[in-house]
């Protein structure tokens, strides 16, 4: 038996708790069943106390003969006593002998009290009796006092008996209640049996193992839980496969192309100077990519790990908006786009992380570059709305279509390969900028037009609830 088992834990607390409760409670109605009992017969050897001695002061005369049938008809004895406690009459000899007087003790309770009713233990026949005593009048005065005894040895046999089968049922309702108690505990146990069983599996990289409980209960909840769980470890793992494929893919494709051009170089195999050079270029935006890639990936990898430590300070948007355009000057120059900002002039200084905000800022302004026209514009808008910054980056560009913009964000995702081929595109800075957001305690939307534009719109607090954090996503 293992004693650490919930069967048996639970079933030894239910045992205590009935124990305790039956006990008592069978103790009580013993009592009272028992005291019911006695003074039942009390109230009867009353009775027929009273009833006898009517009947002989009616008669005026002691009857021996009619007295002693009573006596035998009812089960009971017949004493008469005079004032003094000598014995007039007995149905049973056994009792009291005639002529002789009833012990003191028992003369002073039945002749003092009025109606006495007392338990009396005969000396002769060491008999216990209940003794009930009423006046005797005859001829209107009093005489004495007449005694019905009753043994009171078959009553206490009867609640003896009675006893017994208390005991006996409250045996039986514990046998009752622990079997019920073990096959109630089994029934729970099993589950939660079945629940370690599959966790353990699932632990093991068994993704699709279910536990199959289906109940409306605290139990039904936590299998649905487990099979939860498994079914996001599942997806986890899924998405931890793809990335590696994805990174893997990324870093091979640049390295392919650096390694292939660099051999042509090497061999000399090119026809003059201006294919040389074109060579040398590839090699170039091949490694540059390679390095957006491999900063992206270590950006990424810092947030998800929880390795961020932010630093706030008061930041003044305009600042900060006029630095990331002079940053994107030269790029947006090359595509002959134009930059405008449009920034409210009651925008605060906003208690944040400036590098952080400076990194969102700059990605969505170059995906706005990278994914436009050709004259097209780019356009920052700054507002202040209920106690937040809003910005929203909004460009003249090819747009996204709808089935792609829940995916946006997600790690590696390109809406089509061709456009995405170009320089500088990795397909993680869109799920950078939404955890760096989220750190900030910001929000992140997006509309989009194919062919018309699209509008990133971020709204950031004034200042974070928290300070300086360290925190963690994805991984959490
Ligand atoms: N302003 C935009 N206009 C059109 N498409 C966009 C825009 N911003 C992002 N996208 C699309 O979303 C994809 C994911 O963006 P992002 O995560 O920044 O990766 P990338 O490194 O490709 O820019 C991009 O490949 C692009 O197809
Ligand atoms: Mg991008």
């Amino acid at each position: 038996m293992n004693y650490n088992s919930i069967v048996f834990k639970l079933g030894a607390t239910i045992f205590v708790i009935l124990t305790a409760v039956i006990l008592p409670l069978i103790f009580t109605i013993d009592r009272l069943i028992a005291r019911s009992y006695i003074s039942d017969a009390h109230r009867q050897i009353h009775q027929l106390a009273e009833q006898y001695s009517k009947t002989l002061a009616r008669q005026g005369a002691i009857d021996r003969s009619s007295l002693q049938t009573a006596a035998n008809l009812t089960g009971t004895e017949i004493c008469i006593i005079d004032r003094k406690g000598k014995l007039v009459f007995t149905s049973n000899d056994r009792l009291f002998r005639r002529g002789t007087h009833v012990s003191r003790e028992l003369a002073k309770s039945v002749i003092l009290k009025k109606e006495a009713q007392i338990e009396y233990k005969n000396p002769i026949n060491h008999q216990t009796y209940f003794v009930s005593g009423n006046s005797l009048h005859l001829f209107n005065q009093v005489e004495g006092r007449l005694l019905v005894f009753s043994s009171s040895d078959k009553i206490r046999k009867s609640v003896d008996h009675l006893e017994l089968l208390v005991l006996a049922s409250m045996i039986g309702a514990l046998l009752l209640a622990s079997i019920f108690t073990y096959v109630a505990s089994k029934k729970l146990a099993s589950p939660l049996l079945q629940m370690e069983k599959v966790t353990r599996e699932v632990a093991k990289g068994k993704f699709y193992r279910k536990v199959d409980i289906s109940s409306n209960d605290e139990l039904g909840s936590l299998a649905l839980a487990i099979n939860d769980l498994g079914q996001e470890l599942e997806r986890y793992r899924k998405r931890q496969k793809e990335f590696f494929a994805n990174v893997s893919h990324d870093l091979r494709t640049p390295i392919s192309h650096i390694k292939g051009y660099a051999q042509v170089l090497h061999d000399r195999l090119y026809k003059n100077e201006q294919e040389q050079d074109l060579y040398l270029s590839i090699i170039l935006d091949e490694s540059n990519q390679l390095n957006a890639l491999i900063t992206d990936l270590f950006e990424l990898s810092k947030i998800e790990g929880g390795q961020l430590d932010l630093q706030f300070n008061w930041i003044n948007i305009h600042e900060l908006v006029e630095n990331c355009f002079l940053k994107v000057a030269l790029k947006a120059k090359q595509r002959e786009l134009r930059l405008y900002k449009e920034l409210d002039g009651k925008i605060p200084f906003v208690y944040t992380d400036g590098v952080r905000l400076e990194q969102i800022l700059m990605n969505l302004l170059e995906n706005a570059i990278r994914y436009n026209k050709i004259e097209g514009y780019v356009k920052v808008k700054g507002w202040v709305e209920k106690k937040k910054v809003h910005l929203s980056i909004e460009d003249s560009g090819v747009g996204i279509p709808d089935e792609d913009l829940p995916f946006i964000f997600e790690r590696f995702y390109k809406i089509d390969k061709s456009r995405s081929n170009r320089m500088g595109s990795t397909g993680l800075g869109l799920s950078i900028v939404k955890h760096l957001v989220y750190l900030l305690e910001g929000e992140i939307k997006v509309k989009s037009k194919v062919n018309e534009g699209t509008a990133f719109h971020v709204a950031l607090p004034f200042q974070l609830k928290r300070e300086k954090v360290t925190t963690k996503i994805g991984n959490e």
